[in-house]
């Protein structure tokens, strides 16, 4: 039953890798606990037979417990022939300024976050609501040492009920509408399938420094997103940070999930590696015909190693005239310098781009006839 259901799902939908890498003998071969096991992992991809990659784990170990089935989806997904540990570096030579792309990037938004998750923690998927509550505790001892050292300061601010650091469903609803806080996982149906949204609101927060350029969010996908989000135009500025406030956290305490050949661990495969993703939001008029149609745009983005979203992130429209959110694809087997580096010359590539279109670029424009 399940294994001639997924066989149907790998017909009906060619882009779930979930179902594409699924091998029946491979299946056969496990015991039943471990069969659990994987069913577990796979449940996202075979309730959302759209999804694009489908594949959630639940724990750390997962992935090398499962890697003769995992790596064949992981190198497909990040286009890989083989998994090979990239080392991090998060040394950069040379300024990337935005101004020397156009004057006009002068004030762009940068944004750059990374997935980390804790190895003594089961990952969101299989968290007890009691398990993500303790996270969140250990999150919050650390969580005072930043906020009482003035290069970030700030505060925490908890959906757990009863928290002292509780906040109000108002306030909430004022953060996400702000962008800063994540939304209710439950309206995300991938993550809802694997369980991620589980024991909701229980373990969720957030820390927000004194300028509100720096955040963490607690219990939302993986255990922790740290990110940096900066109107400006220098894109060192935002790496930089977050690359000394990674090591603050770890110095304070917290060593995070990383092993052989991934890197990086992250409740997603599509994460695993650097575990980063680094995007500018660029206006593309032409290029999205007005914001109408982000297809034509993914499609050239795709040969320039680029993912395209909308402004309010995965999953979103374009924004007016043409607002999206524009990032490097590669998270694995790249370094995090290599990182900045392909998105200011993707940020480079499609402007020069959309400077030379005379009109708006449509399907019928890139048809080839
Ligand atoms: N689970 C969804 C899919 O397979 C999203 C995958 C990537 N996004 C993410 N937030 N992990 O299409």
């Amino acid at each position: 039953m399940f294994t001639s259901k997924i066989e149907k799902i790998r017909k009906e939908y060619p882009h779930n890798l979930m179902a594409r890498h699924f091998d029946t003998a491979y299946f056969n071969s496990l015991e039943k606990n471990q069969q659990d096991k994987l069913q577990r992992m796979m449940k996202s991809g075979f309730e959302n037979p759209d999804s694009e990659m489908g594949i959630y784990a639940g724990n750390v170990d997962e992935y090398s417990l499962f890697s003769p089935y995992l790596n064949n989806v992981i190198c497909d997904y990040h286009q890989v022939k083989n998994i090979r540990l990239k080392e991090s570096n998060w040394d950069f030579s040379g300024d990337l300024d935005l101004t020397s792309i156009d004057p006009s990037l002068s004030n762009s938004s940068m944004r750059v976050r990374v997935g980390r998750n804790v190895a003594r923690f089961p990952l969101p998927a299989s968290m007890s609501q009691d398990d993500r509550v303790a996270f969140e505790n250990v999150m919050i001892d650390i969580f005072k040492k930043l906020i009482e050292n003035p290069l970030f300061g700030g505060r925490y601010v908890s959906l757990t009920p009863g928290c002292e650091y509780e906040i109000s469903n108002e306030q909430y609803a004022q953060l996400v509408a702000e962008h800063k806080m994540f939304k209710d996982m439950s309206g995300d149906r991938y993550l809802a399938s694997a369980g991620i949204n589980g024991n909701w609101p229980y373990g969720r927060g957030m820390y927000i420094s004194e300028d509100e350029q720096f955040i963490i969010w607690v219990g939302e996908e993986d255990h922790l997103r740290v990110m940096v989000m900066k109107h400006g135009k220098m894109l060192n500025d935002i790496f930089s940070r977050l690359h000394d406030a990674l090591l603050f956290i770890e110095t304070h305490g917290l060593s995070f999930a990383y092993s052989a050949p991934y890197g990086f661990i992250t409740s997603c495969p599509t994460n695993l590696g650097t575990a980063m993703r680094a995007s500018l939001h660029i206006m593309l008029p032409k290029l999205t015909n007005n914001g109408q149609d982000l297809n034509n745009l993914k499609t050239m983005a795709k040969v320039l190693q680029l993912s395209v979203r909308g402004a309010d992130g995965e999953h979103s429209q374009a924004g007016k005239g043409g607002l999206v959110d524009i990032s490097p694809t590669a998270r694995l087997m790249v370094s995090e310098s290599e990182i900045a580096k392909k998105l200011y010359q993707g940020i480079n590539d499609l402007w020069q781009f959309e400077k030379i279109c005379k009109t708006n670029v449509t399907e019928d424009a890139l048809s080839v006839k």
